[in-house]
């Protein structure tokens, strides 16, 4: 089990001792950044690697960032982390900032944006934890500049997450300032009742999250009935079952929320029917037979 990290200022992978970044770097000023978290079926398949550097690419120009490493760049610098760490399975975050220059606002004073690539063991929840579910609480509807791209400006998601543990939750579920249920702090939100799934539509102000992508496509493949539109906090309490997705957890019930327990408490059947449909789906990008 490794950490390894890939620095473009470095021209290659190191050890995270040695992962230093310039003081001036506009990520860390100003989280003047864009960025994705993947994981990986056995030692180096990248799960859904295409549609992660897609959104990369999105997330860039919705802030006026064109960047400059080609994807065949990019997917080398991944493969040689993974190379370099050697672990069985793979956590990876792939940075890219918008560079160094003077402490100012201006993005044109910028220069040498950088690339980050970060390799650890993929960590992931034991499967009682999956079938217990966790307890989330509902926040404060936030305020962020554009929940749709991925970018290092991710201090709302934080505070949201402080907020909900502080309220013994494990996780956060956010809403806007309509009142609408948006996502997770990390995560977007479906929710299960009278045999539907739903989840919030990407007009509520949320990422349109890779994991929320490939659910919709197990749905269609299970005949489920599914449905994006605005929900309220009152449905995810009243729901039968509740789930959050993302591309290293995966499908995670939701059995409590704001102490109360949701549905009948542990994973609900159509959420197990995804989750297994999402757990087979990554077995096969580990075989090699999709991506
Ligand atoms: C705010 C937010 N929503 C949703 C997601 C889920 O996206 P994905 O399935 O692409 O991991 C994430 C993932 O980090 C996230 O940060």
């Amino acid at each position: 089990m490794a950490t390894k990290v890939y620095l473009s200022t470095r021209g290659g992978v190191v050890d995270p001792a040695d992962a230093t970044v310039s003081a001036f770097d506009r990520g860390f000023l100003y989280g003047d950044s864009v960025y994705e978290t993947l994981r990986t079926s056995g030692p180096r398949r990248v799960v859904a690697l295409r549609r992660h550097l897609e959104r990369l690419h999105r997330s860039a120009a919705g802030i006026g960032f064109s960047i400059p490493f080609s994807d065949e760049m990019l997917i080398a610098a991944i493969d040689d982390t993974l190379t370099a760490a050697e672990n069985a399975a793979s956590r990876i975050r792939v940075v890219i900032t918008r560079g160094t220059g003077p402490i100012a606002l201006d993005t044109r004073t910028s220069s040498q944006p950088m690339l980050v690539v970060y390799v650890e063991a993929l960590q992931l929840p034991d499967e009682a934890s999956y079938t217990r579910g966790l307890s989330a609480a509902l926040v404060d509807p936030r305020t962020v500049a554009n929940p749709g791209l991925k970018t290092g400006n991710y201090l709302p998601n934080i505070l949201a997450l402080r907020q909900a543990i502080e309220r013994a939750g494990d996780d956060a579920i956010m809403c806007n300032r309509d009142g609408f249920v948006t996502e997770g702090a990390t995560s977007n939100v479906f929710v299960v009742a009278s045999g539907e799934i739903c989840t919030p539509s990407l007009e509520t102000g949320l990422l349109a999250g890779i994991t929320r992508s490939i659910v919709f496509e197990l749905c269609d493949r299970l005949g489920a009935s599914m449905s994006e539109r605005a929900i309220s906090p009152h449905e995810l309490a009243a729901a039968d079952e509740l789930f959050l997705t993302s591309s290293v957890r995966g499908i995670m019930p939701v059995t409590r929320l704001d102490g109360e327990t949701v549905g009948a408490g542990c994973m609900g059947p159509l959420t197990r029917k995804l989750w297994e449909a999402y757990e087979d789906y990554v077995r096969a990008v580990g075989r090699g037979e999709c991506e």
